[in-house]
């Protein structure tokens, strides 16, 4: 255990996760139960559940459960350790360092790398002021970047001097190993020895939203290529799951939040005091950091580079973006190749308006349509109409679906009934799919094909139902708790997950006298904690939850597991399905 259960105990109690969820969900009460609209996937009808009495959450859409701990790692990209000290300053505990000290070694790889990675900070940022030193950065920065000594400071840049080793002597005189360095990506390995990766190049440093240092990119100071180095993802670091600057951004994304290409464009909105604005890391975005975008925004405005490829990536950016379901807007600058340009053109209060220029989703796929076809020529003009009956179709909402049907029926010159007949047939169709994927989806769960978290569980179905069905009633009542592991051994359970989960958990009731997930959290990762809090959530559905029931679950677990491989199984629920459609 990293950290002491008391604490964790304290941290917990002082933490209700109805408190915390609601700060990220528009929680309703149902019952004893809280519902909302699940953050994790993009739902219109809320599956996502809060359990005050098991202080846990499970979402029945798709399937992320856990507890605040948990909810605090999914939601905020961090890892265990981060999630419990977000969640300590939040109530006021102070988790005593000599306790962190303890840590598991999984734990102590990623604390080391984000101390590292900040002592690294703070030595580019040094070498950057240092008057020798740091002249070629300033000069970049300063005189050909235009960024004033204030900039510089707030985001921390610096400047990595043009030497292989001035980096590895530093953090080694503070006690980091080469491993250390290697693993953190600051460092790299060859034959003849290990040698700084970052030199010669001006140093932007990207920090999480509780402060921590997590990676690097750094910019060459002329053409040369590669133009950036960033660092690839470490056991501190996954690209695809943050976004630059977002630790500023995050103060001021109330109403909407700035969408750039680049470091450079970020940093020159802030400059500019457009502090809305983040940028991703040296990739396209992906759906993990659209989902960021839908927690800390209703409104994105994409801003990329003018030229096609940029162009090209902010479409597929609209339509990832678009399916988290925030309102999206595409930027056009005329003029200038990218933000930061036009700002140093056009100042930033012209920027500001092209900002509220920027064109909605529909605007946007009109007029790809329309430059895409002559519509004079009468087949392509079916085609056209056809493409933009599939864009309307698209939106839920009948009363916008009837001004788009107006406004294309004047730019068409259809009549309005037409366009509205078409798109309601596509509508019809696309909701025949959705439901034949639907029952795709539960012939596949229902058999247990696919399960990741859990890939014996096909080979087992039943015996897995009924052990699932024993972990959750021992995670609902404590009576049910003490009575299993007197009953039962390890060896009872048939699938390698549920056996470490029920070892597991007889640990943490033998050191601390019951069950609570967050004393178990770290053996797991993520979608197993969704996987155990689901056989609570499942339980607590159901009337019939006493001992009795427990009982014959442990009897009826035993009798399954003398038929190891039950073929018949799958089809005798498939057809139990079927039935149920009827
Ligand atoms: N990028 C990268 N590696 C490259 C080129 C680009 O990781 N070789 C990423 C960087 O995150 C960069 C972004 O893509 O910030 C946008 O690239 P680009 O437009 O080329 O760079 P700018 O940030 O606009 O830099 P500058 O203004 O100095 O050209
Ligand atoms: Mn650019």
């Amino acid at each position: 255990m990293i950290i002491s259960p008391e604490i964790i105990d304290d941290i917990k109690f002082k933490n209700p996760i109805e408190d915390v969820i609601s700060s990220y969900v528009n929680l309703k009460r149902a019952g004893s139960n809280y519902n909302g609209l699940c953050p994790f996937h993009s739902e219109k009808t809320p599956s996502f559940t809060v359990f005050p009495s098991t202080q846990s959450f499970y979402c029945f859409g798709c399937g992320a459960g856990g507890d605040a701990i948990t909810f605090v790692m999914r939601t905020e990209n961090l890892d265990y350790l981060s999630a419990l000290r977000v969640l300590a300053s939040r109530c006021g505990v102070t988790i005593p360092e000599n306790d962190v000290l303890t840590t598991g070694k999984k734990e102590v790889g990623r604390q080391r790398i984000l101390e590292m990675n900040k002592e690294a900070a703070k030595f580019f940022h040094n070498c950057l002021l240092d008057e020798k030193l740091g002249a070629p950065g300033r000069k970049y920065l300063m005189n050909e970047r235009k960024l004033s000594m204030a900039v510089i400071n707030h985001f921390g840049l610096g400047y990595a001097p043009n030497n292989f080793f001035m980096l590895h002597d530093h953090l080694k005189k503070l006690g980091y190993t080469d491993d250390e360095m290697v693993v953190g990506f600051l460092c790299g390995k060859n034959d003849r020895g290990i040698y700084d990766y970052y030199r010669n190049r001006v140093i932007f440093p990207i920090i999480d939203i509780v402060g921590n240092v997590i990676a690097f990119g750094g910019r060459v100071l002329d053409d040369s290529k590669p133009k950036y180095l960033n660092t690839s993802d470490t056991p501190a670091f996954k690209k695809s799951k943050n976004l630059f600057a977002l630790n500023f951004a995050k103060n001021h994304c109330e109403k909407q939040l700035v969408l750039c290409e680049g470091y450079m464009d970020v940093i020159a909105l802030h400059a500019a005091g457009i502090e809305n604005a983040v940028a991703t890391l040296g990739t396209a975005i992906t759906p993990e950091q659209a989902r960021i975008f839908s927690r800390y925004t209703k409104k994105v405005i994409i801003s990329y580079d003018s030229d096609e490829a940029g162009q090209r990536a902010a479409d597929k950016a609209f339509k990832l973006l678009q399916e988290v379901g925030v309102d999206v807007k595409i930027l056009k600058m005329k003029d200038a190749k990218d933000p930061d340009e036009y700002i140093k053109k056009f100042g930033a209060s012209s920027f500001r308006s092209v900002i509220d220029d920027s064109k909605s989703k529909f605007e946007f796929e009109c007029e790809k349509i329309l430059t895409k076809y002559n519509i004079l020529n009468t087949d392509e003009k079916v085609k056209a109409g056809h493409e933009i009956c599939i864009a309307i179709a698209s939106y839920p909402s009948e009363i916008e679906r009837e001004i788009y049907c107006q406004k294309m029926s004047k730019v068409l010159d259809i009549p309005k009934e037409s366009i509205k007949r078409d798109v309601l047939s596509i509508i019809k169709r696309r909701s025949r799919e959705a439901k034949r994927n639907e029952e795709t989806e539960l012939y596949r769960k229902s058999s247990g094909i696919g399960d990741r978290v859990n890939p014996s569980s096909a080979e087992f179905l039943k015996a897995n139902k009924i052990e699932e069905a024993i972990l959750g009633l021992m995670q609902l009542y404590p009576s049910h708790l003490k009575l299993a592991i007197e009953k039962m051994k390890t060896e009872d359970f048939v699938t390698p997950l549920c056996k470490k989960i029920f070892k597991k958990i007889k640990e943490c009731y033998e050191k601390t006298g019951k069950f609570d997930i967050a004393f178990i959290e770290e053996n797991f990762n993520v979608d197993e904690i969704s996987r155990i809090t689901k056989m609570m959530a499942e339980r607590q559905r159901l009337a019939t939850n006493g001992e009795d029931v427990l009982l014959e679950l442990i009897s009826s677990l035993s009798k399954e597991k003398e038929i190891s491989k039950d073929e018949d199984t799958v089809d005798s629920i498939l057809d139990a399905i079927k039935k149920k459609k009827k």
